[in-house]
């Protein structure tokens, strides 16, 4: 499957020398092109970078928006479809469309099918909040 093969490609450049947990991501665009992303570690590891994040943030960087996309593919060498830590959740919730498709990996084949609600229920948005009395 495409999706897959273009994650694993996103997962090859991973920079992970403190856990060695190479992580890719591969959102696909309506008009069919790819944008890949991979987490990129840092000795200060609180600075590292998720996969699913760098994707996103190069896609917007590009000028791509949210109506652009169709899906995101994660992947990673885990026992079961990777689950993306909840920063990753937030972050996806806002910049990925409501309808986009989540698609979960590994790299024995198991996919799981998501979306950003089911991920991150009662998500926080900055609508218009109450005002203090
Ligand atoms: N990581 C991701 O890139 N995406 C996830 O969904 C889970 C975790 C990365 C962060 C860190 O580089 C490594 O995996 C181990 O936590």
């Amino acid at each position: 499957m495409k999706n897959i093969n273009e994650a694993l490609i996103a997962r090859s450049k991973a920079y992970t020398p403190y856990s060695d947990f190479k992580v890719g991501a591969a959102i696909l665009l309506k008009d069919g092109t790819y944008i890949h992303g991979a987490n990129i570690e840092n000795a200060s590891y609180g600075l590292s970078n998720c996969a699913e994040r760098s994707a996103l943030f190069s896609l917007y960087s590009q000028g791509y928006k949210k109506e652009d996309i169709e899906s995101i593919t994660i992947i990673a060498n885990d026992h079961s479809p990777v689950s993306p830590c909840g920063a990753c959740r937030q972050v996806m919730h806002e910049l990925l469309p409501k309808n986009a498709k989540v698609i979960l990996a590994n790299t024995k084949g198991e996919t799981k099918e998501t979306t950003t609600d089911e991920l991150l229920p009662y998500a926080f948005v900055l609508d218009e909040k109450p005002k203090d009395e």
